[in-house]
């Protein structure tokens, strides 16, 4: 498989990267700052996913090098915590920009690839998070960025299902990562011990589930957004 993953640099893109990889695809990622990963059938585009010219010139080079995708995984994502009377607007719109607008930006230009797969169906799938199902204080930008993801999964799953190109989700709850380093340790007990799996989520937990949501077994599964460590 050739596979895209946004936000390789760190946490979730990259342990991504690194299983795909060991399982012999050929992953293309990207970030704004330099690449973290170096393996022979890893591809790194140094871009910022919020700037839609340098978006279109990155799918126009896998274009050249690989001609099709089988996979587009949207992980790149950022976030910040506050009440909403103290967060500017133009930290609201930075949000959007990064975790909407760039996710849209980057089916549209996929949708081109993955539509030259030789494959049954090729696959989208987006990262959300239990900010939305908890509606949790202090996220109000992030959840609802996130929340508008999970409607783009079900609108976009019935546009694209004509190219037999499937659109899901896959909702997480706190994973240790560079997002998440500051937010103090009783605040993620607590979201922790909301969870029917109480324990912290790793990345080890995630592979699994999205190899699964991106592969041939769930070739009849689209419009779905599956969270992790049960949280509803
Ligand atoms: N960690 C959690 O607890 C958690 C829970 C639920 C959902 N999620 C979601 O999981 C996804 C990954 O998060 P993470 O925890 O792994 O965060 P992370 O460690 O901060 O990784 C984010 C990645 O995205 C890249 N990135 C950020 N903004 C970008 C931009 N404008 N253009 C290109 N690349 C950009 C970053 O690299 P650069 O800085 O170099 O650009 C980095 O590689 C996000 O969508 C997040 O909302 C995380």
């Amino acid at each position: 498989m050739i596979l895209m993953i946004t936000g390789t640099r760190t946490g979730i893109g990259k342990a991504l990267a690194e299983h795909f990889l060991d399982a012999g695809h050929d992953v293309v990622g990207c970030s704004r700052k330099p690449a973290t990963l170096d393996h022979p059938r890893y591809r790194h585009h140094q871009v910022d996913l919020a700037d839609a010219g340098p978006t279109r010139s990155m799918f126009r080079s896998v274009r050249q090098e690989y001609g099709h995708l089988d996979a587009l995984i949207n992980n790149a994502g950022t976030s910040s915590m506050n009440h909403f009377m103290t967060t500017p607007e133009e930290t609201s719109r930075k949000i959007f920009d990064i975790n909407f607008f760039a996710v849209l930006n980057c089916c549209r230009e996929a949708v081109k690839l993955l539509r030259k797969s030789s494959g049954p169906s090729s696959a989208i799938l987006n990262v959300s998070t239990v900010a939305v199902p908890w509606a949790l204080e202090g996220q109000l930008a992030y959840s609802a960025s996130k929340s508008a993801v999970e409607q783009l999964v079900r609108v976009m799953s019935k546009e694209l299902s004509a190219f037999n190109i499937r659109v899901n989700g896959i909702g997480l709850p706190p994973v240790h990562t560079v997002l998440t380093r500051t937010v103090p340790r009783p605040k993620i007990d607590a979201l922790v011990a909301r969870q029917a799996i109480s324990r912290q989520c790793t990345t080890a937990d995630i592979v699994g589930p999205v190899e699964f949501l991106i592969g041939r077994q769930s070739e009849f599964i689209t419009g779905e957004t599956l969270f992790l460590g049960g949280v509803h």
